[in-house]
């Protein structure tokens, strides 16, 4: 089935592709298209901005809990609040609860960075890509290690004197971390 739903949607672009030049269609692709451009070193490492949950892909950089402050204070709080408590957008502080994981059956929690995220490098990789909301990748790497470190700390993961940088980072733990486990059922109906 889904064999066929790729064969026809292949014979649809070849033909439309083709429509100026039949012979390209019952030839296949030529081996160029004429247009666009071999991607350089730059373009690919302006997109391979990934890191991962060990802290492969941290930047050079660092920040603090009190610079951290004064930029969320001017690129944040519109949207998530004065303390990332209050919104409109995601709540982003908060620990409770504190034992247990009843999200779903009670109300009164909301998952945020300090309940749910499993690894503390992920606030680096989210922010940096996709924060400010209308701003994504306008952030420097230090003000990103800032932002890390002043979220990190108001959800009381990490005290105010510390230094976030791609060495402390992957060390620190998130509360949330043993709130997952890996599923390695097997034998029924598995999700690929
Ligand atoms: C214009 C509004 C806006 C601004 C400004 C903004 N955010 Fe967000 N933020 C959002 C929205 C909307 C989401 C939810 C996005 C989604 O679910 O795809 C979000 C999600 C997040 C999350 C993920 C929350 C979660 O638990 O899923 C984090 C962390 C975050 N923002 C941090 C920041 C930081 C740090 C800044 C400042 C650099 C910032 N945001 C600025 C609107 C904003």
């Amino acid at each position: 089935m889904r064999g066929t739903v790729a064969r026809l949607v292949l014979a649809l672009v070849a033909a439309g592709c083709g429509r100026g030049d039949r012979a390209a269609v019952h030839t296949g692709s030529p081996a160029r298209f004429g247009f666009g451009r071999a991607a350089t070193t730059a373009d690919v490492s302006a997109w391979d901005i990934d890191v991962t949950p060990d802290g492969t892909g941290l930047p050079p950089g660092k920040g603090t809990v009190p610079q951290g402050a004064a930029i969320y204070a001017r690129k944040c709080a519109a949207c998530h609040g004065p303390t990332g408590t209050e919104g409109p957008s995601d709540r982003l502080v908060g620990r409770e609860p504190r034992e247990g994981f009843p999200f779903g059956r009670d109300p009164r929690f909301v998952r945020t960075v300090g309940n749910y995220w499993p690894y503390a490098t992920t606030l680096y990789d989210y922010v940096n890509r996709a924060m400010p909301f209308d701003k994504p990748g306008s952030l420097t790497p230090d003000e990103v290690y800032g932002l890390v470190a002043f979220l990190l700390w108001r959800n009381e993961i990490v005290a105010d004197t510390t230094v976030i940088n791609a060495h402390t980072l992957p060390q620190v733990v998130m509360p949330a971390h043993d709130r997952f486990v890996p599923d390695n059922r097997r034998g029924g109906p598995e999700i690929h």
